[in-house]
């Protein structure tokens, strides 16, 4: 098995890892011994033994020996008592040949020393070039080590001509039941927050909670914090359905900046936040500079009428601000799904 063979496993046994090893990343790795056996293992929950120690211990229950094996590990291994011991420590403990790494881990008491700590041991250290398929699986969590703030998707909801609600203010959705059932699954599950408005809030009284196509609410892990993002002084929240969801009552979230407020998020332990608000608010966040990835949900529908649309950019286009088209999808006979990402 090749160095990119047992890179794959690793990953492979990493995108299974469940959303309770949050605010971790996900992280897998996988071992070739030294007479050619393979295994793999991942991190499962907060607070639990990181990837390398549940694969040791695997090996251990399994009579398999990590002297002179390889190891695969999708993030760098760590180097700090954190919840758990130093992995690189165990990886030199055991005696290990090589390590292979996908990538270098950004946080801050990491950030290197893992590595360094490995090839001071003796053990050679490989980069694998599988690197973009390990960004992939904590892309938000990433980035939000890597800038300090938690990661932003501006999630909306239109018609073509960019309306965010019907003309005769009756409907709380411009989209079908396929494109909630979507949003829901995909977004909502993923996002450790959402922000959004009073205005909204009153508007629409919403639960803002991950749930099923039967409408059933996810497990209490996969659902996302409220934040009312508000520069006035905290409101009244209790009589709104916000008090009383799955995943915890919504709170008032100050705002003096954008970027002040994402920077308190991210040390909150808040790394991926989605804003789901209106015209007003989603158009502000668009120009503000802050949003990294915008996830669109498109009705093929005329609303007209004179109520405000998302309008931020006096005519910008996506590209123009730095955005490209990662995905584009219809979802159902009315709706379509786009995904853009900022380069
Ligand atoms: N189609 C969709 O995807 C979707 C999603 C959500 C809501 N909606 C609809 O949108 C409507 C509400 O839209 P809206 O435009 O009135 O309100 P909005 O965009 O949801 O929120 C506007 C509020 O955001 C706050 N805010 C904070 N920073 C701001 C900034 N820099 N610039 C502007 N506002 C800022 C302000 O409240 P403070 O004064 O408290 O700071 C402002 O009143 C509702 O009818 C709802 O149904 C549609």
């Amino acid at each position: 098995m090749t160095s990119l063979e047992l890179m794959q496993l690793a990953l492979a046994a990493a995108r299974e890892s469940p959303r309770a090893v949050r605010p971790n990343p996900k992280v897998g790795a996988a071992l070739l011994t030294s007479d050619g056996k393979s295994l793999a293992a991942r991190h499962e929950v907060f607070g639990g033994p990181h990837a390398e120690v549940r694969l040791a211990e695997e090996a251990k229950k399994q009579g398999l020996s990590l002297v002179g094996a390889t190891v695969a590990v999708t993030l760098e291994p760590c180097a700090h008592f954190g919840k758990t011991p130093p992995c690189a420590d165990l990886l030199i403990r055991e005696k290990v040949a090589k390590v292979v790494v996908g990538l270098q881990d950004p946080f801050a008491q990491v950030a290197g020393r893992g590595l360094e700590k490995l090839k001071a041991a003796g053990i050679e250290v490989e980069m694998s070039p599988l690197s973009g398929a390990c960004e992939a699986l904590n892309r938000e969590w990433l980035f939000a080590h890597r800038h300090k703030r938690a990661h932003v998707t501006l999630k909306m909801a239109t018609s073509l001509d960019g309306k965010f609600f019907a003309a005769d203010g009756k409907s709380q959705w411009i989209t079908g039941p396929e494109a909630r059932v979507h949003a829901h699954r995909h977004l909502r599950t993923r996002v450790d927050a959402i922000l959004t408005s009073f205005a909204t809030v009153k508007a629409d009284d919403p639960l803002f909670s991950a749930r099923d196509a039967e409408g059933k609410d996810f497990p209490s892990d996969k659902q996302p914090k409220v934040f009312v993002l508000s520069r006035s002084a905290p409101q009244d929240l209790s009589k709104f359905k916000i008090a009383k969801r799955a995943g915890g009552a919504a709170q008032w979230l100050q705002l003096a900046s954008f970027e002040k407020s994402l920077q308190d998020l991210y040390a909150q332990g808040i790394f991926d936040v989605m804003v789901e608000a209106g015209p007003a608010l989603s158009s502000a966040f668009l120009e503000s500079g802050f949003v990294d990835e915008v996830c669109h949900y498109v009705a093929a529908s005329y609303v007209g009428g004179e109520q405000s649309s998302f309008a931020p950019l006096a005519g910008g286009s996506l590209p123009a601000l730095g955005f490209s088209l990662e995905a584009l999808e219809q979802l159902s006979e009315t709706d379509f799904f786009l995904r853009l990402q900022r380069k």
